[in-house]
């Protein structure tokens, strides 16, 4: 059965998930993908690039999925208001994808017997290592929004506590700054860019595929590298004293603390 989607904008997050929908499109065959969104320039690039159908907000096409896709700082409320007049809670699910949005304050703008799913993805999704937290209302069916979910990257159905701190976890940020830095040590230490972003970028990818292999903890890993008196030992004291460690962890406490402000202040 094809399934129509409806997206309220259209901006990266939109986008990387219709990008993932239409490579995917025979384990997930869609009827209409509807984007209504503000800005002619991205309808434009979205009917483009991805074949998907222009809306304006106060279309009311038949659609399985409607997906809140646009920033916690726009008028959330609002748009919720506005899918709750024009869709059926009998025959649609809401998806929202906006961070730090609780169910709670949703069903306020939708009501309260909408179904609703409230889920935090990545930009993975085309790569096939995007992963999706997932909180359901009780009036939401698992089975009517998960081959959609799937289409994006494996999915974590959650408590909803633990979406904000999901939100905080997974972006790849955090991985392209290491990459960054770690070219940029080797261009330090002496080597040509070039070479020092393939070094780079098959080590990160070997040793992580290594782990996932051996199924290991890094430590224990570490534990047979790091020989008395060596190199790594060394590497290690070095990221120790330099407060590597404490630095991720910082980063990743911060954007679920900033996660959780912006849902606060959100109307
Ligand atoms: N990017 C990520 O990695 C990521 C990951 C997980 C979740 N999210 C969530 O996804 C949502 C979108 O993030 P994003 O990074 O994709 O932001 P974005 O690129 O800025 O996209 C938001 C889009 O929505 C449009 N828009 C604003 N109000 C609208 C309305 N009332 N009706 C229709 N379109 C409207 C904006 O147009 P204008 O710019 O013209 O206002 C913009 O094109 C956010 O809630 C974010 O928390 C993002």
């Amino acid at each position: 059965m094809a399934n129509n989607i409806y997206f309220i904008g259209g901006g990266n997050m939109v986008t990387a998930i219709i990008a993932a929908i239409r490579k995917r499109g025979k384990s997930f065959p869609v009827g209409h993908l509807y984007v209504e969104e503000i800005s002619p320039e991205r309808t434009r690039f979205l009917e483009d690039a991805y074949s998907v159908t222009p809306v304006s907000p106060d279309s009311t096409p038949d659609a399985d999925i409607v997906v809140i896709g646009v920033r916690p700082q726009d008028d959330v409320a609002g748009v919720a208001q506005s899918v709750a007049r024009r869709f059926s809670r009998e025959s649609t699910t809401v998806i929202s994808i906006v961070a730090g949005y609780t169910i709670e304050k949703l069903q306020r703008s939708l009501g309260e017997e909408f179904p609703i799913a409230r889920i935090i993805p990545n930009t993975l999704t085309t790569v096939d290592y995007g992963y999706t937290g997932a909180a359901l209302n009780t009036h939401a069916k698992k089975e009517n929004v998960d081959a959609f979910l799937r289409t994006f990257g494996k999915v974590l159905y959650v408590d909803e506590k633990l979406i904000d701190i999901i939100t905080g976890f997974y972006p790849p940020n955090i991985v392209y700054h290491f990459v960054d830095a770690y070219i940029d040590a080797g261009v330090l230490a002496g080597l040509p860019r070039d070479i020092a972003k393939a070094i780079a970028l098959d080590t990160i990818v070997g040793g992580v595929e290594f782990l996932k292999q051996r199924d290991v903890l890094p430590q224990v890993l570490l534990n047979i590298n790091n020989s008395p008196g060596g190199v790594g030992i060394t590497e290690a004291y070095t990221l120790n004293k330099t407060g590597f460690a404490a630095s991720i962890q910082s980063t990743v406490l911060a954007a679920v603390e900033k996660t959780t402000t912006l849902g606060e202040h959100s109307n």
